[in-house]
């Protein structure tokens, strides 16, 4: 990059120290939300969202639980208002819900935004103009003074129209361009407003502090907030709310820190749409309070419901790794990871904890509607034994040998990676069945019968068909328990000889029918062989193991 140079820090650090917040360590309480999806959000969409889908988002925003919802700025657009009408004259605000609507400083703008909120119980009138030095200087060409001026004489507008209104109307100032301005005009300018609106405990202001470009990191607005809440006349009648756009990718962060140094409300979007780079992102500040062990006071425990509303009406997408919501964001692919989260599920069964604290898994996919199949344990070319064993395990029922699994997992890694793809759950256990199970390609084990001698020998009667031929062969031979003794009676029959090395089995339940599963591993000239089998009787299982293990090795 070679033009650094043409770029200067365009924010401001505040007169004094402000640096307390840093001491803290975690936001300890859900501030206030207010949901902008449908104002700043809408306006940032190719194509805006229509009435019936601001609609269905706004009853969605309801459901997460939002009781500050921006609407629209009615005297913007005939969309807008008519929405805003919609809302109240349909009687579609819960009681305990506050619409929001934004308005410019001009008379004419707020006279048309009082009347959009007529009949409506709980508004705020959210007021705005640009107090940065860039604005007042290229866009405005106004000083200080008329900059000041165009907020109060807004402030006491609002104030004029509110006396004839009859619901509860709360009003809200933004200095919009906050963090591009001096904080001591910033001051100035709220304090203004302040003045004129008067709050009481019962009527409190709301001054909302944006980052309507975000130019500095964050601990940088976190100092302004915490300078404004220290400057602003009768902080305690005031409610101190944020509004982070994206610029440089700290929203989060900006709202975080902010939170910290002393607001006491967060104005963002569902996954972060917004202007440019979009909003602060309030599902990740949320859930990220959430796994601190704060309640949020929002429920997004049904994530998937609305992340498919949201990419309906806004035609926007959820990024596959955008936190807590996106397709991937629980998903390993990786070997040692998918081990660990297998050994950590597994260790949160046996010891029953209370905490969440499986390693690679921030969150229990299941509180945000998300599942453990499907989701999380995903396999391709990258995954290994632990994975693909626990899929084969959960899912199917299967529970192999240590030494199996790594047998398996090559296997199944080989197929990915000459597919060039993931598999899925049943493509993992197509493969185990074609490796492994009930294998009967050379050796076919049509009936066995077992005599137990007095000395205990058992000797077994096996009768078999060899390589496709119709006719089936006999041979007998001892052995010291029954799959020993077909062993040996097979050995005789093929003229071969290996050992048998493992032997594992163990029930399996799928629907009503409760069947044995059995794994066997032989060794015939130096290479270890797998065959697993399956049967309602534990002996024909094993021999049926056996079988296939052979057959492995004569392949
Ligand atoms: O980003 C911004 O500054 C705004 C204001 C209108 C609050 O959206
Ligand atoms: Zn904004």
């Amino acid at each position: 990059m070679r033009n650094s140079e043409k770029y200067s820090r365009g924010y401001y650090m505040p007169p004094v120290k402000c640096m307390k917040w840093a001491e803290k360590e975690y936001v300890d309480h859900a501030p206030a939300w207010c949901s902008v999806d449908l104002r700043d959000g809408n306006q940032a969409l190719i194509i805006p969202m229509s009435l019936d889908e601001k609609l269905e988002f706004f009853n969605k925003l309801v459901e997460v639980g939002f009781k500050e919802i921006e609407i629209g700025f009615p005297a913007a657009s005939e969309t807008e208002y008519e929405f805003c009408r919609t809302l109240i004259e349909k009687n579609l605000i819960p009681d305990d819900v506050t619409i929001q609507v934004l308005t410019q400083s001009r008379e004419h703008i707020i006279k048309k935004t009082f009347e959009a909120i007529e009949g409506a119980k709980n508004a705020v009138v959210h007021l705005y103009n640009s107090t940065s030095v860039a604005q007042r200087e290229q866009v405005f060409k106004k000083s200080k003074e008329e900059i000041i001026e165009i907020a109060t004489t807004g402030a006491k507008l609002c104030n004029e129209y509110k006396k004839n209104a009859k619901g509860n109307i709360i009003f809200e100032y933004s200095p919009e361009s906050f963090t591009g301005t001096e904080p001591e005009f910033a001051r100035d300018i709220c304090n203004a407003v302040i003045d004129i609106w008067k709050p009481t405990p019962d009527n409190k202001v709301i001054i909302n502090l944006p980052v309507t470009v975000e130019m500095s990191m964050p601990h940088v607005y976190a100092s302004q907030i915490e300078y404004m809440c220290g400057v602003l006349h009768d902080r305690e009648n005031l409610v101190i709310s944020l509004h982070p756009h994206n610029d440089r990718g700290c929203a989060v962060a900006d709202c975080e820190m902010g939170l910290l140094a002393g607001a006491d409300r967060i104005e963002g979007t569902c996954f972060g749409n917004g202007e440019r780079t979009g909003n602060a992102d309030i599902v990740t500040i949320a859930m990220n309070m959430y796994t601190h062990g704060i309640d949020p006071k929002l429920d997004f425990s049904d994530m998937p419901s609305l992340v498919e509303l949201y990419e309906r009406v806004t035609r926007m997408r959820v990024y596959e790794r955008t936190p807590y919501s996106g397709a991937l964001v629980f998903a390993a692919f990786s070997g040692s990871h998918q081990d660990a989260i297998a050994k950590g599920m597994r260790y949160r069964e046996e010891k029953d904890c209370d905490k969440w604290t499986c390693p690679y898994l921030p969150i229990d996919p299941h509180d945000v509607g998300r599942e453990y199949e499907g989701d999380v344990i995903r396999i391709n070319s990258q995954s290994g034994k632990g994975g693909i064993g626990y899929i084969l395990e959960q899912q199917y029922g299967y529970d192999l040998p240590p030494k199996m699994r790594e047998d398996f997992g090559y296997a199944v890694k080989s197929v990915s990676d000459h597919m060039h793809k993931e598999l899925m759950p049943n493509e993992v256990y197509d493969i185990f069945c074609k490796q492994y199970l009930n294998i009967e390609k050379r050796v076919k084990v049509i009936e066995s019968h077992y005599v137990q001698q007095p000395n205990g020998v058992i000797t077994a009667y096996v009768t078999a068909k060899l390589d496709g031929s119709d006719k089936a062969q006999t041979h007998t031979a001892d052995g010291n328990g029954r799959l020993d003794a077909v062993s040996n009676a097979l050995k005789k029959m093929l003229g071969i000889s290996y050992t048998i090395v493992t032997y594992q089995e163990h029930a399996t339940e799928r629907a009503s029918t409760s069947e044995a599963v059995s794994y066997v591993a032989v060794e015939r000239n130096g290479k270890v062989y797998w065959g697993a089998g399956r049967h309602s009787d534990i002996i024909n299982s094993s021999i049926k193991a056996l079988v296939s293990a052979i057959n492995k090795a004569l392949e």
